[in-house]
């Protein structure tokens, strides 16, 4: 038999094989890299609680359920039951999940174990620097977004229903999450690392908005 994360694996990524939404099996597997660098700082976080986190993070997202949060959430139930997760591994990585979405900048609580804050800096790690760009662009081709477009403002969300409904484009969503996402890491090394993504992804946004009409100002 193999381990409870092994088995966690394979079924996550036959889950995500097809997604354009920005959540391909890709994204877990830098996800689960970066919280594997993050822990080795905390040697006080449960590693299997950690990994199981990172790998089940994104499958109950409403993005992947036809919008449907409870939908969503019924799934994530079903596969920790599947997998035979002990019940208080399981209550700790449903925890973990709840805390660390961004919710539109609407939840700035911050997670309340270090584990959900280690999971929650290696997710806001990959929405920016290269990745991020690459990822947004990618979403916002999915979802038929304009990359830019400056008659559209850029948002500030008070709900997170506002949030989900929001249909702006690619380079707003940069100035609605991305270019926010590095104020708020929760680990030292997460905060050095989001430092320097910030100021490429910052750097990309500029140059996007000088060669935008064409003049290279
Ligand atoms: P996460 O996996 O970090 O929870 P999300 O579910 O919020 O990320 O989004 C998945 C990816 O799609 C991220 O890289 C995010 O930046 C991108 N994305 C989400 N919403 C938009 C949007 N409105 N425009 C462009 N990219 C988006
Ligand atoms: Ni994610």
């Amino acid at each position: 038999m193999n381990s409870l994360l092994e088995r966690a694996e394979e079924k996550v990524r036959s889950f995500l094989r097809e997604d354009s939404s920005g959540h391909d099996w890709w994204h877990i597997h830098r996800v689960v890299q970066l919280a594997i660098r993050l822990a080795k700082y905390h040697p006080e976080a449960n590693e299997e609680v950690v990994l199981l986190a990172a790998l089940m993070h994104d499958v109950g997202d409403y993005k992947l359920h036809d919008g449907d949060e409870e939908k969503g959430k019924a799934f994530l139930h079903q596969m920790l039951d599947e997998l035979h997760c002990p019940a208080e591994m399981r209550t700790l990585v449903l925890q973990i999940i709840n805390e660390m979405s961004f919710r539109g900048g609407v939840n700035k609580t911050p997670p309340s174990t270090i584990e959900g804050k280690i999971v929650q800096d290696a997710d806001r790690l990959d929405a920016i620097g290269a990745i991020g760009i690459g990822r947004a662009f990618a979403f916002g081709g999915a979802n038929h977004r304009l990359m830019y477009d400056p008659s559209v403002e850029v948002q500030e969300f008070k709900t997170s229903q506002a949030y989900k409904e929001a249909k702006g484009t690619t380079i707003n969503h940069f100035y609605e999450k991305l270019l926010k996402l590095s104020e708020g890491m929760n680990t030292e090394v997460a905060q050095q690392i989001a430092n320097e993504r910030h100021t490429y992804m910052q750097q990309f946004v500029d140059r996007f908005l000088q060669e935008w009409d064409g003049k290279d100002r």
